[in-house]
């Protein structure tokens, strides 16, 4: 049997094989063997791949003590503040504690979706019932569309086929992208929501009619801390792309026949082995 660039370890060598049989007016002389040693390519390999998770992990890291300094500034100065002024008025004094307890929760924030981004969980799988899942997604929006007067159309194919996946994450991910969306929105918005399937993958967009995107938004919008709110993280759409990537799916953008935004989700159904182990 031929053998064509198979990788054998052996004594903490990495090499290469190739054996051919070696025949002579059709007789079976012997075979050949070429061995090629691939250690330090590998070994090259192996470095680059842990260096750059390491200067990934190290930006991200390092935006995020960025982007708590400010919040912390800000406690920082009232705390001082109140420090200098001689005993106030207890009601006075608690209306500025609220801020310093927003404040608080948007440093929480931050670094609870940065780990969700640097130290992601383990996926726990399950066979889950997709339309039960997308329903009670939608239904957590009902309340808050009518409240801000949006228009929230939901339209789902029947009998769409069970996800293998994790329920938590794959609803993290629709969660993120309807409040995008309701984000964008203005009283009397609409948001648009779609599941089909198609090629053995469930479809899902997301759209609405609201701010729109531009190009150079767009170019950015995957990048960890990338925000135009003043609260945003910028993290919702990379811990997204993740997940989704995780389970084998896509993530894309473009533009809405509504005037705003367009998200586009792409999950195949089956995918047992396609989750990444970590
Ligand atoms: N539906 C949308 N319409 C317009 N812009 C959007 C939409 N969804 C996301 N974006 C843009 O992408 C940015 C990043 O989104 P995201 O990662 O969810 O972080 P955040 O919502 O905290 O800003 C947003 O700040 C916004 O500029
Ligand atoms: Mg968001």
């Amino acid at each position: 049997q031929p053998v064509k660039n198979k990788e054998i370890k052996s004594r903490n060598r990495y090499l290469l094989v190739n054996k051919t049989g070696l025949y002579i007016d059709n007789n079976f002389v012997g075979t050949i063997t070429l061995l090629n040693d691939v250690t330090e390519k590998r070994e090259h390999e192996e470095k680059m791949k842990h260096a750059s998770t390491l200067s990934v992990m190290g930006e991200l890291a390092a935006a995020t003590a960025h982007e708590i300094k400010n919040p912390l500034t800000t406690i920082q100065g009232f705390i001082q503040f109140f420090m200098q002024q001689p005993a106030k008025k207890v009601c006075e004094v608690n209306s500025h504690l609220e801020l310093l307890l927003d404040e608080i929760e948007r440093i929480n924030k931050i670094i609870t979706d940065f780990l969700k981004l640097a130290r992601p969980e383990q996926p726990k799988l399950a066979h889950i019932n997709t339309e039960k899942l997308l329903k009670n997604t939608l239904q957590l929006f009902e309340k808050e569309a009518t409240y801000r007067n949006l228009n929230l159309q939901w339209k789902q194919e029947e009998n769409l086929p069970e996800i293998y996946g994790d329920p938590d994450q794959i609803k993290q991910v629709l969660l993120n992208l309807i409040q995008n969306a309701f984000q964008a929105c203005s009283s009397g918005g609409q948001i648009k929501f779609t599941a089909d399937s198609a090629n053995n993958s469930l479809i899902v967009n997301v759209e609405d009619d609201g701010i729109g995107i531009s190009d150079d938004v767009q170019r950015k919008l995957f990048q960890p801390f990338f925000t135009t709110k003043e609260m945003g993280t910028g993290l919702g759409l990379p811990i997204s792309q993740r997940i989704i990537e995780e389970h084998g799916g896509e993530i894309k953008v473009d533009r809405s026949s509504l005037g705003g935004a367009r998200f586009t989700i792409k999950l195949p159904f089956h995918n047992n082995n396609t989750i990444k182990e970590r």
